[in-house]
């Protein structure tokens, strides 16, 4: 892209014009890997789900992360709290993905393990929403999102096969088992939307209810699926990108996606964490490379509030906020 050299520091480094800056939230001692963030509505609290198994919720700088909630019907705190170990992860759980429905104050958690659980405002154990559609359980539950007007809850079970723990399997063998289920609220029942899918991670819904995106980490491609309209129950690939993984919808309607980017080195290639803002064409209107903060590590989440950009990752002890 550099060719000439004249536009070389404008193309090339574009974050020296604007006022970058970084920092981190430091998650307690005990706790790694936030892989998914979940605002209140309207207020800087929010919530995280961790390796061992908890909800924690964010209360600001003085008070930092308290412990709010946990999927795992049989979590022992003893047993669990402070683990990393991925085989500890079918009795403590791994909640991923998190959503509220605000109007009901239930926070939504997709765990790899338990499926689609709730909370409510008084945290604690989550109840059990759903864990099979279509007489098949979900082995890896991993995105939410929901749609506010209906209350429905749009996940991802990203494989049939593979469990979290196999993660790795799954790639190496490019499975293709993965669904997009949605939740109907009024009727209580699961509906499967897309089956197939080539590792789908993230998911958001419109804000006008029509389609709804989701990413397939596997198969490095992000697909539009039709609620409504003349192109109801049809689907399209809206972009390629390596390793999407979750989408969050902005307050005007387009959505930031966590995703990597390949980096070129003399012999090798590597992936680096970024973040991009794309709307529902799948047009990419900015990208922020993070890996100043990250280096090798990826991101599994980029939510846009209060002007900055808040920064989940699988990898890490922290949520990063990104100011630009
Ligand atoms: C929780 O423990 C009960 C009683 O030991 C057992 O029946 C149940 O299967 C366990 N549930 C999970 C999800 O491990
Ligand atoms: C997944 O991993 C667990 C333990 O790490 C193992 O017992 C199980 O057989 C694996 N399953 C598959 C489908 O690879
Ligand atoms: C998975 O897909 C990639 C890219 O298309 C390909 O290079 C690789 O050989 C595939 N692996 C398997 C096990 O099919
Ligand atoms: C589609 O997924 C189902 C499991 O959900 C699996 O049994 C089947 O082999 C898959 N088909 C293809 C073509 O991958
Ligand atoms: C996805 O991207 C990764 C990283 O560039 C690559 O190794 C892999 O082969 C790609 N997979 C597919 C199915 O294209």
């Amino acid at each position: 892209m550099c060719i000439f050299p004249i536009f070389i520091f404008v193309v090339c480094f574009p974050s020296l014009l604007l006022s970058e800056s970084f920092r981190s939230l430091q998650l307690p001692p005990n706790a790694f890997g936030p892989e998914s963030i979940a605002f209140e509505y309207g207020t800087p609290r929010f919530y995280v789900g961790v390796a061992d198994g908890r909800i924690l919720q964010y209360n600001g700088p003085r008070v930092g992360f308290l412990d709010f909630g946990f999927t795992g019907p049989n979590r022992s705190k003893k047993l669990c709290d402070g683990t990393t170990n991925p085989d500890l992860g079918p009795v403590c759980g791994r909640p991923l993905g998190l959503a509220f429905h605000y109007s009901e104050n239930k926070l939504y958690i997709c765990d790899a393990y338990f499926g689609l659980v709730v909370l409510g405002s008084a945290g604690k154990q989550a109840d059990q929403v759903s864990a099979a559609a279509d007489g098949e359980p979900y082995r890896f539950c991993n995105g939410v999102d929901v749609h506010q007007p209906s209350g429905n809850v749009f996940f991802t079970d990203s494989s049939a096969v593979y469990d979290l723990r196999n993660a790795s399997k799954a790639l190496d063998n490019n499975d293709s088992t993965g669904r997009l289920l949605m939740y109907e609220t009024e009727t209580e029942r699961v509906r499967v939307l897309m089956k197939n899918l080539s590792g789908p991670a993230g998911v958001a819904v419109s804000q006008d209810g029509t389609h709804v995106l989701v990413s397939n980490f596997i198969g490095n491609n992000t697909i539009r699926y039709w609620l409504q309209g003349p192109r109801a129950n049809t689907y399209d690939s809206i972009n390629i990108q390596e390793r999407p993984d979750n989408i969050k919808r902005t307050p005007v309607g387009d959505f930031w996606r966590a995703a990597a980017a390949v980096k070129q080195a003399a012999q090798t290639q590597s992936l680096v964490a970024v973040g991009q803002r794309i709307d529902g064409f799948g047009r990419v209107s900015q990208t922020v490379n993070l890996e100043a903060w990250y280096g090798d590590r990826l991101i599994s989440e980029v939510q846009e509030f209060g002007g900055e950009l808040y920064l989940g990752s699988r990898f890490t002890p922290f949520v990063g906020v990104y100011r630009f």
